[in-house]
């Protein structure tokens, strides 16, 4: 079991390899997460993080989104599934479905996503590759709480990283990934600690109203 020096109970849920997921159990094992990771939940039961979560000792499920007629019906199970081990936070990383108000509404406030631009730019898929079409001096990554819009929820925390002349998608992406390991925990440690928290729909760190992009991860460090 992962250990932490605090009490908040954390979910992580995945779709694929699991590098942000790592990140996370190892802030936890180092008692940087302020809690623990309980459960890791993927939609896919060959998702590579499921066997990281195994190899770290923290339990795992699966909910196949194959086997439901709806995405609502899906989320009901997410969420009843969550529930048991009732989270004070849920992280989605790379957890690539889109989730409905079943399951917005039910854990408002207590999800945060990663996403690999610089919100509120490339919402979506192919966050780098648009990024480097479009002439951008930077692309990134942002931490932001999860509503009922698509990568729309308030941003929390927000990463540059310079795209290079010749940059592809792939190499950018390698080093914003880099960079998505950084500052994910760091966000989840502040919200476990009570310092962030989402209001009304808007992001607060320490009671003070966060701009629309967030803390800038330089001032974060
Ligand atoms: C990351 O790039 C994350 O920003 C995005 O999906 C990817 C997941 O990668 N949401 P990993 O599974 O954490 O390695």
């Amino acid at each position: 079991m992962a250990t932490g020096t605090a009490q908040g109970r954390v979910a992580v849920l995945i779709s694929g390899r699991g590098s942000n997921l790592s990140a996370l159990i190892a802030a936890s094992q180092r008692g940087e997460l302020g809690g623990d990771i309980v459960l890791v939940l993927s939609n896919k039961p060959d998702a590579g993080g499921l066997t990281l979560a195994e190899a770290a000792g923290i339990p795992t499920a699966v909910i196949d989104h194959r086997s439901y007629q709806t995405r609502e019906t899906f989320d009901a199970d997410l969420v009843a599934r969550l529930a048991e081990t009732n989270p004070d936070l849920v992280c989605l990383a790379g957890f690539m479905r889109i989730l409905t108000p079943v399951f917005t509404d039910a854990l408002a406030g207590k999800v945060l996503n990663i996403h690999p631009s610089l919100l509120p730019a490339y919402p979506g898929l192919h966050t780098h590759q648009r990024a480097i079409d479009a002439g951008d001096r930077y692309g990134g990554v942002s931490i932001h709480y999860v509503t009922g819009e698509l990568d729309g929820g308030p941003v929390v925390l927000q990463a540059k990283v310079a795209i290079e002349p010749g940059d592809t998608a792939e190499r950018l992406a390698k080093r914003v990934l880099v960079v998505e390991h950084d500052i994910y925990p760091v966000a989840a440690r502040w919200h476990l600690e009570g310092r962030l928290r989402l209001d009304n729909g808007r992001a607060l760190l320490d009671d003070q109203l966060l701009p629309a992009t967030g803390v800038t991860w330089e001032a974060a460090q």
